[in-house]
């Protein structure tokens, strides 16, 4: 053996202890550059092969190779132990802050049921449940609709093949209530309606309406209109104003339709509220004699109210969402806001 070789045995050797020592990961690339580098101990030692005999040439050159592959064996196995044990200390690191997984939370539309079905709770209203899957007779006979009203079309309205129907409106809860429940009533129905209307901003197939309904001796268009007022109030503040407009609605006599003075504008006319300073909300009026009669109920003994509003168009106005498809496309960012 050659004091080239044990000069290269005693290197390796001297390496691996130190890589054995070494702290991290910036020590264990200190060992490598001062003996594999470009001017480390081993290229430095490997100018001496000149001076080498040449029948001990090839001993010197493999001392050399294997004194090398111990070194970058044992650097390789240090810089794998030392990752691994970092990738454990940040499992363990808890001062990190947390993950936080997703909360979902209620959809802006339950959000507003629940409030104007509060509303209406704090003036004397219960809230009633009624079926989506309703008949003929509760969405149209019994609410006084004309055999030939456009709403019965099956272009308008979904039919089943045994007849009956996905509801059109909520109104038909007012005709279950009336006959299952004693008078005096005050209800409001909350729910979904459907109808074969083609999407747009202010348009679904299937959106929600409220119902309310009230049945008592006495009872005067005055009365409506101080409910719907006060919800008005409730809803936008004390600056909204409210108007009747006559109208026509097969179960009411009269019948009326109610706006709101703008709640964009102020009333002095936008985009909104198509310049006019007000915006339609719903339908209402006075029980139609004709409605109470199929139901049992005396007319000359008992009067009422009922009125009917789209709560995606209130969405609309209260959140100034543009158009109603927003709330239903699953947007996570749009509905996060909510
Ligand atoms: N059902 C009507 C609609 O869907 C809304 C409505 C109008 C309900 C007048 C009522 C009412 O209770 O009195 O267009």
């Amino acid at each position: 053996m050659n004091e080239i070789i044990e000069a290269v045995n005693r290197a390796a050797a001297e390496a691996v202890e130190k890589i054995a020592a070494a702290q991290d990961s910036a020590a264990l690339e200190a060992v490598r550059i001062a003996y594999l580098g470009r001017n480390g101990l081993f290229p430095e030692l490997s100018k001496k092969m000149g001076s080498v005999p040449p029948e001990e040439r090839r001993e010197t050159g493999s001392a050399f190779n294997t004194g090398r592959t111990k070194i970058q064996d044992a650097l390789n196995e240090a810089l794998a132990k030392n990752k691994s044990a970092s990738a454990g200390n940040e499992a363990l690191d808890l001062t990190l802050p947390g993950r936080r997984s997703g909360c979902g939370h209620r959809h802006p539309i339950t959000q507003l049921t629940d409030e104007c079905v509060e509303v209406f709770g704090r003036m004397g209203f219960i809230a009633v449940d009624g079926p989506e899957i309703e008949d003929i007779y509760h969405n149209f006979d019994a609410l006084n609709t004309p055999d030939d009203h456009p709403s019965r079309d099956p272009k308008d309205t979904f039919y089943f093949p045994d007849g009956r129907i996905l509801r059109s409106q909520t109104s038909p809860v007012q005709v279950r209530v009336m006959e299952t429940h004693s008078l005096p009533v005050r209800i409001v129905a909350p729910g979904r309606v459907f109808r074969r209307d083609t999407p747009d901003a202010t348009h679904g197939m299937n959106f929600h309406q409220i119902e309310g309904l009230y049945i008592d001796r006495n009872v005067s268009m005055a009365d409506l209109k101080s409910v719907l007022q006060n919800f008005a109030w409730e809803m936008f503040g004390k600056d909204v104003k409210i108007r009747l407009r006559p109208h026509f609605f097969p179960f009411t006599e009269p019948s009326v339709e109610y706006d709101f003075s703008c709640v964009v504008c102020g009333g002095k006319g936008c985009n909104v509220c198509k310049q006019s300073g007000w915006i339609e909300i719903a339908g209402a009026g006075m029980v139609d004699p004709n409605v109470l009669k199929n139901v049992g109920i005396d007319p000359e003994i008992w009067s009422g109210y009922a009125f009917g509003l789209g709560l995606e168009r209130l969405a609309m106005l209260r959140y100034r969402i543009p158009d109603l498809r927003f709330l239903y496309d699953n947007d996570v960012r749009f509905l996060g806001q909510f």
